[in-house]
């Protein structure tokens, strides 16, 4: 790490800020009384930077942001159930700020015995936290001795909680335990991996994918193609897809892609298609050309699971990022489910293996696969950035070693 990490702060009889990423989801509560948290692993990501500071005697002060609120106050966007699902976890008392600055919040803190936590409203009520407002970086800052940045999953956002209040901690920005590990397994991977070294890259558009593909080109030994965006790169080769979802207007980058990529690139062979995605009964199995343009794929063919299952099983380094299909519908998940299979029996077989991305995430956990690689990463986009081989803001700001 060329960044200061918590290891290398003085913990104690400090109030210490600490940049989560609890963006989670919530769900409404069958009464309608009150949110719960649906999914709470980025919450427990966090837990060994926050035990680290309670444990080491310093005050845990949580900022983070919640869903994209239009910077008001929204309930459906409010902290509050994370603080009580926190604390649940910890068995301790998690004290919630609806304030998330100011006189109030800095008296709060004042008397708050060493060892406890509290989590401030979301940042996100106010509009200055995404223009990374100076003032309101400033505000934030106030409320403490020494900063530290655990949420991975934000750090390719420019906003005040994550890079401008860094800047007032000149020599006390570190990261947390959680942004290191994702930092030194994702680096790693790029920077000195074991081959053959596999990329299985899905999801629906190329145009999500397009510096992916490219930068991970120059580093990995395959990369695996699957889910829509397939489809535009089999219409840039000129082969007929029907009527599947196509980025028309990517048709050039697809071709610049396929160039810069050679023969590492390997699209699906065959493919599960069907009259729409609402019609699985329907699904039929498509090799070479889809031919009828009254269907459209909704999933990787046999042949093309078999094939990206033996290059996945021969890898010794595997990123995984977007799914095969539209894996929601049951009957279009195999191949989604196969490459699950795949990458967790790689993992088995010593590679080590990342998984990120909302859809594939979400996917290795329907697989009940999540404990079976090596790290799933709880950034979506910002991981995404980092592939790309680009500078995260909310790295960059934080003090150098
Ligand atoms: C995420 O879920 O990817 C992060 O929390 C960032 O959220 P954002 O895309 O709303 O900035």
């Amino acid at each position: 790490m060329q960044k200061l990490t918590i290891a290398d702060l003085d913990l104690h009889g400090k109030c210490v800020l600490v940049r989560v990423d609890f963006n989670v989801p919530l769900h409404l509560s069958d009464k309608s009384d009150y949110y719960e948290v649906t999914d709470d692993t980025r919450i427990r990501a966090a837990l060994p930077t926050i035990n680290a500071v309670t444990k080491s005697g310093g005050k845990a002060i949580l900022l983070s942001h919640l869903g994209r609120p239009k910077g008001q106050p929204e309930e459906r966007f409010s902290l509050a159930p994370v603080a009580d699902q926190l604390g649940q976890i910890l068995d301790t008392t998690v004290r919630f700020s609806s304030e998330t600055v100011g006189s109030v919040v800095a008296k709060t803190i004042r008397t708050m015995p060493n060892g406890t936590i509290l989590l401030l409203e979301n940042t996100r009520y106010f509009s200055d936290e995404i223009t990374n407002d100076p003032s309101f970086a400033s505000d934030l800052a106030d409320l403490g001795d020494m900063y530290i940045n655990d949420a991975f999953g934000t750090a390719h956002r420019s906003h005040a909680s994550n890079v401008g209040v860094a800047a007032h901690f000149p020599d006390l920005s570190a990261a947390g335990y959680l942004l290191e590990k994702e930092l030194l397994l994702l680096g790693n991977a790029l920077q000195s991996p074991s081959h053959p070294m596999v990329a299985l890259i899905g999801g629906a558009k190329v145009s999500d994918k397009m510096g992916v593909i490219a930068n991970l080109s120059a580093i990995v030994d395959h990369i695996l193609i699957g889910g829509a965006m397939a489809y535009t790169f089999l219409m840039a080769k000129g082969i007929k897809v029907g009527k599947s979802l196509v980025e028309k207007d990517r048709i050039d980058d697809a071709l610049e892609l396929i160039d810069i990529a050679g023969d590492k690139l390997h699209l699906p062979s065959d493919h599960i298609v069907s009259t729409s995605l609402d019609s699985p009964l329907e699904r039929q199995t498509v090799t070479g050309e889809i031919e009828d343009d009254n269907v459209l794929g909704v999933d990787i063919g046999p042949q093309t699971i078999a094939t990206y299952t033996d290059l996945v099983g021969q890898a010794r380094t595997c990123i995984w990022n977007g799914p095969m299909g539209v894996f929601e519908v049951p009957e279009y998940a195999a191949g989604t489910t196969a490459m699950a299979q795949a990458v967790a029996s790689a993992t088995d077989h010593g590679a080590i293996t990342i998984v990120g991305g909302g859809d594939s995430v979400a996917a290795i956990k329907q697989s009940h696969l999540q404990h079976k690689v090596t790290h799933v990463s709880t950034g979506g986009g910002a991981m995404l950035k980092f592939l790309e081989g680009k500078t995260l803001p909310g790295v960059d700001a934080l003090t150098d070693r």
